[in-house]
């Protein structure tokens, strides 16, 4: 995927299918290795990050296959654990598999992880939670090297709810030996899939959605089938496509209950929305409302992931809107981008400031990141002309085939 091309102006009409959900995918993957069996996974999304993912699985020494949307992982024999960076570097999640390495194995050794370049992105929750479990880690040579002879249940209180952090811990946790108890743990709904898709495989947590997560450590796994629940922030993605662009569109399979804080704000702007189901049909405002105040919070707090799209919408809103992003430092750097196409946005620290223009103009423009390279599709779809995103490889890292869905609903993009 080199540019892509967005011509704008023109409304979306029509229904798309929401994929499987990404951030749910890549922790479940990092899971089948602690089982030395089968685990089927349907509905998985077809996107670079779950392919990088499915290339440090067959590392480790597992047989993936693929058929249409479903992976089929045999974890029977792993000889390897160490990660080579070739992979790793490339998305942050790949830090994931430090527990379920240890989990399995008893060892890891993990390159310093890559992922979006949204911020500092450290990972010293994790290796805390690993220590306080009974592990010993070095680093040596951008490496983390981990090892523990046995890993031991306890109680473990995470300084910040970090999602990775709390996945890694429930992965070290399911085969260790006694009980553990995350406090603080990230409520994202992508923890509580995790946790289900475990305990489907006989694990034995509890709490998996709240902030107080219990894993009962249990000898071994068995084999299962497993459907992934759909991605919560393609689902808003689109939406945000549809405000930006004008006209009337339906998801299908949208998980709507996870998606509350980003619906109640598309609300604000003027959508109308109707449910029904795992339906969400939204007809766009002529034009969008500006929002006195966002701030991004982790779930159920409107998400980080979902921000930049947000803030495409709102560069052609009535009125002055204010955004606070609160999880990543780096995720303003679309803001550039966006001012070429005629925005007016002013960033003081983590707040942006918005004034809302009548119109954007299309020009060439660049994604920095995944999400950000989305929201320029975004702002495309809204702004006068053709707007071209260099870089757009980014986008295949989250989005199994944007072009084509918003091309269903009627867009001139590809
Ligand atoms: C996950 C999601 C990502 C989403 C983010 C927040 C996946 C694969 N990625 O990322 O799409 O944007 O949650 O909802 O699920 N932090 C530390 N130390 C740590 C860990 C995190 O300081 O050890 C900080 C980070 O720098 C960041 C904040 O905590 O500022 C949130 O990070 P975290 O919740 O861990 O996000 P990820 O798991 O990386």
């Amino acid at each position: 995927m080199g540019d892509i091309t967005v011509k704008g102006g023109i409304p979306l009409y029509g229904k798309v299918c929401i994929q499987g959900s990404k951030n749910a995918a890549l922790p479940i993957l990092a899971a089948s290795l602690l089982h030395e069996g089968i685990s089927i996974i349907h509905n998985c999304p077809r996107i670079l990050d779950v392919e990088n993912t499915v290339q440090i699985l067959r590392e480790a020494g597992c047989l993936v296959k693929w058929q249409e949307n479903s992976l089929i992982i045999s974890a029977g024999n792993i000889q390897n654990t160490r990660i080579s960076s070739e992979y790793a570097t490339q998305m942050r999640s790949s830090v994931i598999f430090l527990g379920s390495l240890l989990g399995r194995m008893g060892s890891a050794s993990i390159p310093l992880p890559g992922g979006c370049t949204i911020g500092k992105r450290p990972i010293d929750i994790h290796l805390s939670a690993m220590e306080n479990m009974g592990v010993r880690i070095t680093e040596e040579n951008e490496m983390i090297l981990a090892k523990a002879e046995r890993l031991k249940g306890t109680k473990i209180m995470l300084r910040f709810p970090s999602v990775g952090a709390t996945e890694n811990t429930i992965l070290a946790a399911v085969l260790a030996e006694g009980t553990t108890i995350i406090q603080n743990a990230a409520q994202e709904p992508e923890i509580a899939e995790l946790c289900r898709f475990l305990n489907e495989k006989g694990a034995k947590i509890k709490g998996a959605g709240s902030e107080k997560i219990v894993i009962e450590g249990v000898r071994s796994l068995q084999d299962s089938e497993f459907v992934l629940m759909s991605d919560r922030i393609v689902a808003g993605t689109y939406l945000m496509a549809a405000m930006s662009a004008g006209g009337e569109i339906c998801l299908e399979k949208a998980p709507i209950f996870q998606m509350t804080a980003q619906l109640k704000v598309l609300k604000e702007m003027g959508a109308s929305m109707r449910y029904d189901k795992d339906q969400i049909q939204l007809k766009a405002p002529r034009r969008a409302k500006s929002l006195a105040m966002v701030m991004t919070r982790p779930y159920p707090g409107f998400p980080t992931d979902l921000q930049s799209q947000l803030l495409a919408v709102l560069c052609r809103a009535e009125g002055r809107s204010k955004i606070i992003e609160n999880i990543f430092e780096g995720r303003y750097q679309i803001v550039p981008q966006l001012r070429k196409m005629g925005a007016k946005i002013e960033i003081i620290s983590q707040e942006a400031q918005i004034e809302g223009v009548e119109k954007l103009e299309g020009t060439a423009v660049r994604a920095c990141e995944l999400r950000g390279g989305a929201a320029l599709i975004i702002a495309g779809l809204g702004a006068s002309g053709v707007t071209k995103i260099e870089d757009s490889w980014f986008i295949k890292r989250g989005y199994e085939d944007i072009c084509g869905d918003l091309r269903t609903l009627g867009a001139v993009v590809g």
